[in-house]
This record gives C-alpha cells, sequence and structure tokens, in this order.
C-alpha cells in the first residue's frame, strides 16, 4: 500500500463536514467511532504504514497524525457545542411553567373584596326609607355647643348632657366645638336651612358617624353610626310616628316583625319614647339576650319639642313633626347576631368575608 493509495486529505475533510454537521451527541459518538475507532479508515491506513518505504512511512505517518489530531479537536469542541444547546433543551423541556398549573381564576387579579357590614346596613337603610318618601341627607361631623347641644334644648350644665360626653376641639375658635355625639343636630341644620329657603316641609334621614367617649365593649365603641329621622310637615301625629316606625320594621327586618314604644326621656322630644322591635334571636320568645322579654330596645323618638322650633324659627302652631334616631352598627350587630361588636373594627376578613 502506498501514501497515494489512501486521500489522507480526502478522508480527513469528509470527517470534518461529518462533524460539522452532527446534530447531537450521540451522533458525534457514532462519528468517532466511524472515523477514529480501530476499524476507521484512518487506523487501518495507520496499522498498514509499516508496510512502506522508511521515508515514505515517516511522510505518511505525519500526515495521518495530523488529520487525527485535528479530527480529534473538531470533534470535541462540535461536542462541547451540541453537549451545551442538548443542556438547554432539557432544561426548557423540564421547566415548570406555573401559569399552566395554577387556575385561570387564581392567576386574574385578586379577588374583588366587598363592602363592610356596617356600610351594607346603611345602604339598605337608606334604600328602605328612600322607597319610603324620605329624602338621604349629610351633616358635619365636628358641631359646636349650640347644634349639638343648645338648640336640642339641652343648655350648659343640664343633666342631660351627662348623656353624651365626647371630645372637646381647640380650634381657637370663639365658640365650643366638640365631636359630635349623635346624628340630631343635622336636625338643626336641615330645618334652619328649610326656613331660610323656604323649602318646609322636611321627610329626611340622615345616617353618619358619631362620636362619644365610651370604652369599647360587646356593645360599644366610641366611634359609631346613627341614622336620623326628621318629618316636619303639617298636621303630623304620633300616629304617624309609630306608623312609620312599623312600616320600617317590617321592611327591614321582614314581615311579622313587630316595633312597640315606651315612654322615654329625650330633651329634643315631647313626647318622647324609645322604639323597641320584637328580638331578633329568639323572634319574641324571649331569651337571654332580649332579657327574656322578647322585645330589643333599637333606639329613640318622639315628637319635636316646640322648644327646638323656637331655636330654628318655625311656628309650631303652623308645623309639627317627629323625629327618630338608632344606631346602624348596633342593628347590624342585631341583625347577624354578631356576640361582639369590636369585631367591626378589627379587620378580621375572616370574619368580614361572611357577610
Ligand atoms: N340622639 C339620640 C341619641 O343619640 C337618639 C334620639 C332620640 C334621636 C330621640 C332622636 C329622637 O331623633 O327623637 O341618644
Amino acid at each position: 500500500m502506498s501514501d497515494g493509495d489512501l486521500d489522507i486529505d480526502g478522508l480527513a475533510a469528509e470527517g470534518s463536514r461529518a462533524i460539522a454537521s452532527a446534530s447531537s451527541t450521540a451522533g458525534l459518538a457514532e462519528l468517532e467511532t466511524e472515523f477514529l475507532g480501530k476499524r476507521s479508515a484512518l487506523t487501518r491506513a495507520h496499522r498498514a504504514l509499516g508496510g512502506l518505504e522508511p521515508e515514505a512511512r515517516k511522510e505518511a505517518g505525519r500526515r495521518l497524525n495530523e488529520a487525527r489530531d485535528r479530527l480529534v479537536s473538531e470533534l470535541e469542541s462540535r461536542r462541547a457545542e451540541l453537549a451545551a444547546s442538548e443542556r438547554a433543551d432539557a432544561l426548557r423541556a423540564d421547566r415548570l411553567d406555573l401559569t399552566e398549573v395554577i387556575p385561570a381564576a387564581v392567576r386574574s387579579a385578586p379577588g374583588r373584596g366587598h363592602l363592610h357590614l356596617v356600610s351594607q346596613a346603611r345602604a339598605e337603610l337608606e334604600d328602605v326609607f328612600v322607597g319610603m318618601g324620605f329624602v338621604v341627607a349629610e351633616g358635619p361631623e365636628a358641631e359646636t355647643d349650640w347644634y349639638n347641644f343648645e338648640a336640642l334644648n339641652i343648655p350648659p350644665a343640664h343633666p342631660a348632657r351627662g348623656m353624651w360626653d365626647t371630645m372637646y376641639l381647640d380650634l381657637g375658635e370663639p365658640e365650643t366645638v366638640l365631636l359630635r355625639t349623635h346624628t340630631s343636630p343635622v336636625q338643626i341644620h336641615l330645618m334652619e336651612q328649610a326656613v331660610a329657603e323656604g323649602t318646609l316641609p322636611i321627610h329626611a334621614v340622615i345616617p353618619g358617624k358619631c362620636f362619644r367617649l365610651d370604652t369599647p365593649d360587646a356593645r360599644h365603641l366610641p366611634v359609631f353610626n346613627q341614622i336620623e329621622g326628621l318629618v316636619v310637615d303639617r298636621g303630623i301625629t304620633f300616629g304617624d310616628l309609630a306608623g312609620t316606625i312599623q312600616l320600617f320594621t317590617e321592611a327591614y327586618f321582614g314581615p311579622g316583625m313587630q316595633s312597640r314604644l315606651r315612654p322615654a326621656y329625650f330633651p329634643f322630644t315631647e313626647p318622647s319614647a324609645e322604639f323597641e322591635i320584637t328580638c331578633t334571636l329568639c323572634l319574641g320568645e324571649g331569651c337571654r339576650t332580649c332579657s327574656h322579654t322578647g322585645w330589643i330596645e333599637l333606639g329613640g323618638c318622639g315628637m319635636v319639642d316646640p322648644a327646638v322650633f323656637d331655636a330654628v324659627g318655625i311656628d309650631p302652631a303652623e308645623w309639627s313633626g317627629f323625629a327618630f334616631g338608632f344606631g346602624i352598627d348596633r342593628l347590624a350587630q342585631m341583625r347577624h347576631a354578631v356576640p361582639d361588636m369590636r369585631s367591626f373594627l378589627e379587620n378580621d376578613i375572616r370574619f368580614l368575608s361572611q357577610f
């Protein structure tokens, strides 16, 4: 066998092409066997070198080694390339796409919340009263002594002030300013406005925040909500008041629920009453919550006192009216049998999401 019989360059070029176009490390391993293995043309040529003349053997041996070295290094670098891309493919294939695993509902925007139970109760109350012909009004949460007390027939040093202790604000004003203890002062604003604008009669409900120096407990919060009612018209009687409260009780709590009035005292109404409704827990049977009476007190009410009409310049000979007021938080507490009112303010989502 002569050097000329073996096309070393051709063999090397063929190997180079095959290596460059190999598409996997497994394919590359086959090429390695084919071009460099024991039975490869190159190995066989090496073995056959012994039959050559010394000079020719040396030259052919050098060229064979060169060709082998080149193929080995091409093979190694191609192997490194293919191994890297195979590894990248494997990682891509193994990747856990959580967007496919997590249900669409969880992936979308955070779930929408809903109104707080007390806000829901306020909105429902407004609906009920609007359905009965009332308009909804609002007033300031910081009031002067005049609106919160005096115009409501509670003069300075009157013992009734003890029922409504609150925070006094030092705003450098000549008048005493305080956080309103009830929504009743808005009665005064509405009557003054109606007198000034000549828009009597008034049929209004007034929801809003109130403040008292109460220690929080199961049935009291220092910041709470009331809804006030005020009707001023011609020929309004105590019967209108009782009928309105009964209508409201059925509309809000459901048919079959009763209301009753019991004599009470408020400086701004005469006569005054506390109104009670059928106990929502025992439905009138008698239970611990209603002290076995079957009734639960909801709020105060009465006929607008002539002294209040005087304060705002309404002639009690021409106009008469009734007013009522009760706590919205207390109402929501009773309707849903919430044992402790403080739960309303604790922001515990497990509590709030039940309503
Ligand atoms: N303002 C009273 C309170 O907070 C409740 C009340 C009683 C309101 C009688 C009224 C009423 O309008 O007529 O204790």
